[in-house]
């Protein structure tokens, strides 16, 4: 199949899974659409011819990954991006200001540590606590509500290369947060700490 014959099969397949997708969380971001949306994005990740690192090249530097954009609604919501993640691929916790998230594994395994901030009555060291991990893969997906945190590292050594759907795309998540879980700290996550964005639609 030539490029330009992936990039329309590729297009109509993620129209279809948005149509499904924007149908579950147009309900709202409880636990049981994101598990709708998570099937549906599990289910388009599982075309690998579509989503290949020949089409969606890994940095050519030391950058830690490359963001390829694939869909995003006229309005900027339903975000979806193909991140191709380098072996060192690390984030430290973060948030994704109020966007919730559905992570879909392609090629590659990637850790995701779950957190959520402490409230006034959960007492206990640091800004986040820990909820519990994922690992992303094949097959599997990791889901984030609005008021998740994560914790993302590239496993085995290996380059990564997964789906990343958000509520709304990065320059619209506004105001993100990053974490220091050993120092205890929460500062302002910049844009311009993420690596490359290309617009591949
Ligand atoms: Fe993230």
């Amino acid at each position: 199949m030539s490029a330009a014959s992936r990039t329309d099969e590729r297009n109509k397949l993620v129209g279809m899974a948005m149509g499904d997708i924007r149908a579950a969380m147009d309900g709202g971001p409880s636990m049981e659409n994101l598990a709708v949306g998570k099937a549906a994005l599990i289910k388009l990740a599982m075309h690998k011819d579509l989503f290949s690192f020949e089409d969606f090249p890994l940095p050519n530097d030391d950058a830690m990954e490359c963001s390829y954009l694939i869909h995003e609604d006229d309005d900027g919501e339903y975000a979806l991006y193909i991140n191709s993640g380098a072996p060192h691929q690390y984030y430290a916790p973060h948030d994704h200001g109020t966007a919730w998230a559905i992570i879909a594994g392609v090629q590659g395994r990637e850790r995701h540590k779950l957190y959520l901030r402490r409230g006034p009555d959960d007492p206990g060291e640091g800004p986040i606590r820990k909820m519990g991990e994922v690992i992303v893969a094949s097959g599997e997906a990791a889901t984030m509500q609005p008021d998740g945190i994560h914790e993302v590292n590239a496993m085995d050594g290996k380059p990564l290369l997964h789906l990343h759907l958000y509520a709304r795309n990065f320059i619209a998540q506004g105001e993100r947060w990053k974490f220091d879980v050993e120092k205890g700290t929460a500062e302002p996550f910049y844009l311009d700490e993420l690596g490359s964005i290309t617009d591949a639609r």
